[in-house]
């Protein structure tokens, strides 16, 4: 069986194919991020219009590199969503005219899950229950799964984001977009000891983060400093703030891993790039005594071979295949 995925739930245009042992035949991800630079986040009014300029070239893209055509596909998986709601429509009307035209059944995949599945993709044996940290742009998340497709959410941002803490932190700064990677570059040649924020913590003892707090916190030192990118402290500053919002993550999974005990832990999502977070990450697993499970880079970001995988899992596993011609999008979980 060979299924295409299709992810347009944000700024990516991606389109990936995959086989039915999850081996990944393509993954073509063509990032807007020059489009929205300028604006120092992404203007979704923007994103949906490029997407409807991107997405049959990435589909084709995705078959090329695949060496297939499009008649060689049974199957068609999709974000339907968390996420914009215009970018999300594009690809999900995309793929229900593939579906249709060719009367091929037509996955809808959960962003969230997809990226949580993005983890499985690459280790097939992950032990339950675990524990999945879901860090990304749009999303900051704790969940348990006590098994495969069982989803409890333990704890998630009252507020920003993580990553879209860092990209704030970022463009407040001048530094370009989006401002997490450049963070993770310029933070490691800074001291994180220099400014010291204090870690969020709930009131009521919730799992829940909150970084809203905490960018305030770097914004009013930027200010009372006078801090740009000239100032002796400014690779300080990031990876001082750096240094806190991993920190913010960590103490809530360490939190977590006492109440649940899981048998493993899983890091996705598009933060779980950063260098630092991969590394604290795997440290603080090693110490509990649980195996960690990182995606690589490419699988963290948004993309379709994470969407194609968690449908090819529901197939594997007898979910009823259809096409749907109603499918609709939603913007929020
Ligand atoms: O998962 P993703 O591609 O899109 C959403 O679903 O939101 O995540 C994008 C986020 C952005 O905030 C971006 O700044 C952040 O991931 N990001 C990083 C790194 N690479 C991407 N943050 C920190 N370090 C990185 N290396
Ligand atoms: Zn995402």
């Amino acid at each position: 069986m060979l299924i295409l995925g299709i992810e347009t739930s944000c700024d990516e245009t991606s389109a990936a194919v995959l086989d039915d042992k999850l081996e990944i035949l393509s993954n073509v991800v063509l990032s807007q991020d020059e489009i929205h630079a300028s604006y120092g986040g992404v203007v979704p009014e923007l994103a949906s219009r490029q997407h409807i300029v991107s997405i049959g070239y990435v589909v084709d893209e995705g078959l090329r590199r695949a060496k297939l055509t499009v008649q060689d596909l049974d199957a068609y998986a999709v974000t339907q969503g968390p996420g914009l709601i215009g970018s999300l429509l594009i690809g999900l009307s995309f793929a229900k005219g593939l579906a249709f035209y060719f009367d091929k059944p037509l996955v809808p995949v959960d962003h969230l899950e997809a990226h949580i599945h993005s983890a499985f993709l690459e280790n097939r044996k992950i032990p339950f229950p675990c524990l999945a940290l879901l860090v990304s742009g749009g999303h900051t998340s704790l969940f348990f799964l006590k098994e495969k497709f069982h989803y409890q959410l333990i704890g998630k941002t009252r507020d920003d984001a993580a990553g879209e803490a860092l990209d704030k932190i970022a463009k407040y700064l001048d530094l370009g977009y989006p401002g997490g990677p450049l963070i993770d570059k310029m933070a490691e040649k800074g001291d994180p000891r220099t400014f010291s924020f204090s870690l969020p913590h709930m009131t009521d003892q919730s799992m829940d983060f909150s970084f809203s707090g905490l960018k305030t916190a770097a914004l009013r030192t930027i200010k009372q400093n006078r801090i740009t990118k000239s100032h002796p402290s400014f690779l300080d500053l990031l990876a001082s703030f750096e240094n806190a919002v991993i920190g913010a993550l960590l103490y809530n999974v360490r939190r977590t891993i006492k109440i649940f005990k899981p048998s493993a832990l899983i890091l996705c999502g598009g933060v779980a790039r950063n260098k630092k977070l991969r590394r604290d990450f795997a440290r603080l697993a090693q110490k509990t005594g649980l195996p960690s499970f990182i995606p690589s880079p490419e699988l963290c970001t948004d993309n379709a071979a994470m969407v194609a995988a968690l449908a090819v899992e529901k197939i594997n596993t007898g979910e009823e295949l259809t096409l749907s011609l109603d499918l609709n999008a939603y913007p929020r979980t």
